[in-house]
């Protein structure tokens, strides 16, 4: 090489990233060793009180309404596939509510007939359960009302936390004894993560249900094709009396820790996307919980219905939604795009 062939070059050594990652198998290899994988994902299931369902979801593509006759023909091939894990949703559509929520430990509420169902058919398979009143309350709210008029303010009804507590705790005791491995309260009724533990620990099941908080779980606009696939809309007023402002990162923080001095044996943050801020500061404040994220239904309708106008691929922005969550420090995401997972998981990575 002649010594005028030869460009002196003008950048920095520190300058140069692009070496590390000119080919598809290094830029795999720039993940920091956090691997999306099969098993980090929990497949969210709504399931019907008429036991031969099979609904069409119009709001949340792909996914259905099923009844437990339909459950080892929808799952079976899943589990064939990989899948590890189910958070399961129950859909009264003909018991009767009322103010308690009666209906959700009611001994023929779909939630405990699954159970016992999957259970037997599949004892490998890590079976959750959301613990909340709001499919099963005539209010249509998370929690139990209280009688007595909120002072001052407003003469809008209030939430009892000590009953509202007490009831979910109830439920996920119920749920614990019918063969649920997790339950894990949705509802963000003050001080439930303890009444919870000490429920479990009462029936001596402790030791064998895990308690999965939603303990970040923000009031978003992002749980409006879940509210019709559970029919769990509240019938009055919102939920921002309990769930949290989006804006509020201290108050998140304050939510994570409470829960985990409560008992919680994992943590969560829901929605996904929005909120990496958060996943990011449960990972770094509890290393040693293991923090799940859920990608809601609205969020799962989104990355659709772009994909669906051609603004981008959804095998491409599905994953990189979900390994934005593991990248934030996410190890369990809860998501709907699970089977396709299953599958794309097992293909060659041509998206890298
Ligand atoms: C009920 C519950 C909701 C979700 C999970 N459990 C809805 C809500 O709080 O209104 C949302 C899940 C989703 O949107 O996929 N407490
Ligand atoms: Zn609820």
């Amino acid at each position: 090489m002649s010594a005028e062939s030869f460009r002196a070059p003008r950048l920095e050594v520190s300058s140069i990233l692009q070496g590390g990652y000119h080919h598809p198998t290094l830029r795999q290899m720039q993940n920091n060793g956090r691997n999306l994988t099969k098993s980090m994902f929990i497949y969210p299931i709504f399931i019907s009180d008429d036991p031969d369902a099979e609904e069409v979801i119009s709001s949340l593509p792909g996914q259905k309404r099923w009844g437990v006759n339909k459950l080892e023909g929808f799952l079976g091939p899943l589990i064939r596939k990989g899948l590890k894990g189910v958070i399961l949703f129950g859909v009264p559509m003909k018991m009767n509510k009322d103010p308690r929520g009666s209906p959700a430990d009611d001994p023929s509420t779909p939630v405990i007939l699954a159970l016992e169902l999957l259970s037997k058919l599949y004892p490998k398979l890590l079976l959750v359960t959301d613990v909340c009143i709001c499919e099963y309350t005539s209010t249509g709210h998370c929690g139990i009302l209280s009688s007595l008029p909120a002072p001052g303010h407003s003469n809008q009804p209030t939430l009892d936390a000590e009953a509202s507590a007490q009831r979910i705790a109830e439920v996920a005791v119920a749920y614990a004894k019918a063969g649920a491995h997790v339950v894990a309260p949705s509802d963000m009724m003050d001080g439930r993560i303890k009444a919870i533990k000490q429920g479990l620990m009462h029936a001596g099941l402790a030791n064998r249900c895990a308690l999965m908080s939603y303990s970040a779980k923000f009031a978003s606009g992002l749980y409006g094709p879940f509210r019709e696939a559970a029919g769990s809309a509240p019938s009055f007023g919102n939920r921002k009396c309990y769930q949290l402002p989006p804006n509020a990162r201290g108050l998140a923080r304050r939510a994570l820790t409470r829960d985990a001095n409560e008992g919680a044996d994992m943590l969560m943050v829901k929605p996904a996307l929005p909120y990496l801020d958060i996943i990011s500061d449960s990972a770094t404040m509890f290393p040693d919980l293991p923090v799940a994220c859920y990608q809601v239904s609205g969020e799962y309708a989104m990355v659709y219905a772009g994909a669906e106008k051609g603004i981008y691929d959804l095998k491409e922005m599905a994953f990189e939604t979900t390994e934005s969550m593991v990248r934030a420090g996410a190890s369990i995401i809860l998501s709907y795009f699970t089977p396709q997972f299953l599958d794309w998981l097992d293909e060659e990575r041509t998206n890298v």
